[in-house]
């Protein structure tokens, strides 16, 4: 097992185009930027989801060349605001609306008869180079997992605030720090031999993936979305369950690491119940007090969903069907075996 990173050290990733590069030039100091023409990108593209993330990233951990007083630079904030209208805008465009919370919540736990999907291919075809890759991609999430959900909190009252703390208490640990999931994680990805260090992945994670996470800080960052926020967190919880436990199956047909294992069976039995009470008590308190937010719950569901497909249809259709890796670049060592060698690291 590869030893496990604590270290925060996290340089700016090269600029993928316009966009990001005056979002890196801003936050080299260089104030003589090119600015960039936002509204005509493409709204799930690369530049402009490398930029957004680079921006929110000030907003968590940061990098550590740029002064942490960068979170509220005038000029970045300008083009982030820009950025997120253009994203948001995209994703009001593409999917349905609407206020039928019901039938979105019942579509959520009605799994098809013929499960398909990353988890799915990965319990019944994929090889270790296939969950290598799935592992690189979320970690981008999984090293901030459940911190934009916190953003809610200050947001929300009465059961609905008490509830969705009590899920994010677990979440983070309860207490423990070797139980923090973002931490079950980086042992996961060391467990998988992979690097465990803070967003190591950044550069090689295409924009399907940073869309995902920048959906989460859009939400988290905006008191006006608390609803989507919500609506998206519950979506997690009630739609982890199913697909952890194909992750068990998947791992233990390939022989993975039992930290890699025990990442997602800690899924399979927490978010159980994280499900039912993101759904009776938060959702239910709160829009019990704001009726009003039901179609940005719903907005968030159907977000989430959007960009989980997206995300798969890159990773498992575009990529993988075709014998490509679904990486910017891919992993190095992708013939790790699933277990490494006794001794080879630690
Ligand atoms: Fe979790
Ligand atoms: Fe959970």
């Amino acid at each position: 097992m590869n030893p496990v990173s604590d270290e925060d050290e996290l340089d700016v990733p090269g600029a993928r185009g316009p966009i990001s590069a005056a979002v890196h030039a801003l936050l080299a100091g260089d104030r003589q930027i090119d600015w960039p023409d936002i509204e005509s990108a493409d709204p799930y593209g690369e530049d402009l989801h490398l930029a957004l993330h680079n921006c929110y990233e000030l907003a968590y951990r940061g990098f550590t060349s740029v002064d942490a007083d960068m979170e509220w630079d005038l000029e970045l904030l300008e083009l982030r605001a820009r950025m997120e209208k253009h994203f948001e805008s995209a994703l009001r465009r593409d999917v349905p609306g609407g206020a039928d919370l019901a039938a979105e919540l019942e579509t959520l736990v009605t799994e098809p008869a013929e499960a398909a999907g990353i988890s799915e291919f990965l319990r019944t075809e994929g090889e270790w180079w296939h969950i290598r890759e799935y592992f690189a991609h979320r970690s981008i999430y999984h090293h901030k997992e459940a911190d934009p959900y916190i953003w809610a909190v200050p947001r929300l009252r009465g059961q609905a605030k008490a509830a969705l703390v009590a899920v994010e208490y677990d979440e983070f640990g309860a207490g423990r720090a070797e139980r923090v999931h973002a931490r079950l994680f980086a042992e996961l990805l060391a467990g998988a031999g992979l690097n465990s260090g803070y967003l190591h992945y950044l550069n090689q994670v295409p924009a399907p993936m940073l869309a995902l996470v920048n959906m989460m800080s859009l939400f988290g960052l905006h008191r006006s979305l608390r609803g989507a926020l919500v609506g998206h967190f519950a979506t997690v919880e009630i739609t982890s369950p199913p697909g952890s436990r194909r992750m068990v199956q998947a791992l233990r047909r390939l022989d993975a690491d039992p930290a890699c294992v025990l990442f997602y069976t800690e899924h399979v039995e927490a978010d159980a119940v994280h499900e039912q009470i993101m759904r009776r008590d938060v959702l239910g308190d709160l829009l019990r007090r704001e009726p009003q937010l039901t179609e940005s719950v719903v907005f968030g569901i159907q977000v989430t969903n959007l960009l989980e497909d997206r995300f798969e249809q890159h990773v498992l259709h575009d990529n993988w069907r075709a014998a490509r890796t679904s990486l910017r670049e891919p992993l190095p060592d992708p013939d790790a075996p699933a277990r490494p060698p006794v001794g080879a690291a630690d």
